[in-house]
């Protein structure tokens, strides 16, 4: 399972990197407002950080608009894939761009015939919100049951690249399920890797170890 980092902070990404826990990025244009620095200059660092599938996300709604955004992002550096989201025009430009070799990633998705319509336009990545979708109290990680099962079914090149991730279950849930990608959080990569009988037996150790040296 590929695990990518969801954040534009260049300092999460370079403390998850180093731990060898990306295989990739996603932005947003919220995660990129956080940061607080022109857009360009952040997906820059991130491209000079990563050699991994970089998703930046396009902020026109009209297919031409957006097909000529792609272009213009694609350029920025050979890793990057355009964010599209699931709308009408998003995917006659994702057919556009997938057609040109640049690789789309179709985001918003939080049904599974989004899923579907996305990966039969030629997205590289479909992008459903699990957390948004459990926010609603509908059951968000039911769409990566479904979609793995779609893509499948019919051996779509797109990989399910599980989103809005809230905590590990999700994680867990999306490997046990065979989601090609889960884009984490920062904080939830940390939480994934801490467990109290690990502090504690570490503790036990330490404690045990300065015994024996006295
Ligand atoms: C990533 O591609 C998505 O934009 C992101 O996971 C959305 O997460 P959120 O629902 O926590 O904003």
């Amino acid at each position: 399972m590929k695990f990518f980092i969801d954040t534009a902070n260049i300092d999460e990404i370079k403390e998850a990197n180093s731990m060898g826990m990306v295989d990739g990025v996603t932005t947003n244009p919220s995660l990129i407002a956080k940061e607080g620095r022109p857009f360009e200059d952040i997906i820059k660092d991130i491209c000079a950080e990563v050699d991994g599938p970089i998703s930046a996300e396009v902020i026109s709604t009209e297919a031409k608009a957006m097909i000529a955004e792609g272009q213009k992002l694609a350029a920025i550096h050979e890793n990057i894939v355009v964010k599209i989201p699931m709308i009408p025009d998003g995917m006659k430009a994702t057919r556009a761009l997938a057609s040109e070799g640049i690789p789309v990633n179709v985001t918003l998705v939080f049904s599974p015939l989004q899923a579907l319509v996305a990966a039969k336009a030629g997205a590289a990545f479909v992008s459903p919100f699990v957390g948004r979708l459990d926010d609603l109290a509908s059951e968000g990680m039911l769409l990566i049951e479904q979609m793995v099962t779609i893509f499948n079914n019919y051996g779509f090149d797109a990989e399910v690249l599980v989103a809005s991730i809230r905590n590990p279950l999700h994680v867990l849930e999306a490997a046990m399920m065979g989601a090609d990608v889960a884009t984490i959080p920062f904080g939830v990569i940390k939480k994934m890797m801490s467990h109290p009988l690990t502090d504690k037996g570490l503790a036990a150790f330490l404690a045990d170890h300065a015994k024996s040296q006295k």
